[in-house]
């Protein structure tokens, strides 16, 4: 690769520097990348002015180097899609007719740098894995940047893989036996909770959705290194792998949005986790194409001042390629 590369926070994260669209279509340049993501704990960055330019299409075309680009838009979201593409805008911007043309969750700004680190009491910033309550959870997601704000809206995300390397041998063996339960009737009431107007899920649709379970350490596929794993809004129990949760805790998770008490142990690793040794908080520039590792990050979103700026980001979701076969 001709490009010049940086280290975004030691071994976890690079940026590729100077790219072009041209060099996003490459086939060997695609492999190195991969490999790049892979060998820097899933998160990998592209920069270039002329990645300011680029189609739907071409986005589309790097994201699947590094997954299966899912296909289904997302309920209800359908006027916030780039027409025609599997791709989710957010941000602030309107149509021309003053309607709200991208996703928008309006989150707190970081005040300074110590803010990135997970507060207990405040529960912010919301670091997370993505959509743990899925059967297949998504693999990744790839970020495209439009507009961005002079100051504020950057990504945070954490290394999972070392920061799990480096506990001590008693944590690391209390943990290989707990799975966590994930449940979406569970994350959509504690969501209304604070939003009241979020929809919860009927008697039927609960029924129908039962909590998917997920190991708290995620051997990664394809590099074989253990990472920390399954924390999501909809986590509301961690226990033992052959141990079921009783349907009245469920009950309370699901219908009052509150948390078991057994989360826990997930939510007291989050200071150590998302502490500077593990994390890189991603400033946006117009053009930056980030693509970041479900299996082996966590990240956050920030906020920045909504009426002051406008933000156009693309997302795209990442499926695994085995699991999609195996649907097949
Ligand atoms: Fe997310």
């Amino acid at each position: 690769m001709k490009n010049s590369t940086s280290a975004l926070n030691g071994e976890f994260g690079l940026i590729i520097n100077d790219v072009s669209r041209r060099d996003l279509k490459d086939q060997d340049f695609q492999r190195e990348a991969y490999d790049l993501w892979t060998q820097h704990g899933g998160l990998l960055a592209v920069r270039g002015d002329d990645l300011r330019d680029i189609a739907p299409e071409e986005l589309v075309a790097w994201s699947n180097v590094f997954g299966d680009v899912e296909y289904t838009a997302q309920i209800a979201r359908e006027d916030k899609m780039v027409k025609g593409f599997p791709i989710l805008r957010i941000g602030n911007i309107k149509d021309g007719a003053g309607k709200p043309a991208a996703q928008l969750a309006i989150v707190p700004q970081l005040q300074n740098d110590a803010d990135v680190r997970y507060n207990p009491e405040t529960r912010r910033p919301v670091w997370h894995t993505d959509s743990t309550f899925r059967q297949n959870p998504p693999i990744g997601s790839v970020f495209h940047c439009k507009q961005a704000p002079t100051a504020g809206g950057e990504t945070l995300f954490a290394d999972t893989r070392t920061a799990y390397a480096r506990l001590d041998a008693g944590t690391k063996a209390k943990l290989a036996h707990l799975e966590a339960v994930c449940s979406v009737a569970h994350h959509d009431k504690k969501i209304s909770l604070y939003s009241p107007a979020y929809p919860v899920l009927t008697p039927e649709q609960r029924a129908a959705n039962p909590p998917n379970r997920v190991p708290i350490v995620l051997e990664h596929p394809v590099s074989g290194i253990p990472a920390l794993y399954g924390l999501n809004s909809s986590t509301c129990a961690i226990l033992p792998k052959d141990q079921q949760i009783s349907p009245d805790v469920l009950d309370v998770c699901d219908l009052e949005g509150v948390e078991d008490n057994s989360v826990q142990i997930w939510r007291d690793m989050l200071p150590y986790v998302t502490g500077p040794e593990f994390t890189v908080k991603w400033q946006w520039q117009p053009g930056d194409i980030v693509v970041w590792d479900n299996r082996c990050t966590i990240h956050a979103a920030t906020g920045y001042d909504y009426e002051a700026n406008s933000r156009e980001m693309w997302r795209l979701t990442l499926l695994d390629r085995a699991a999609a076969v195996a649907a097949e």
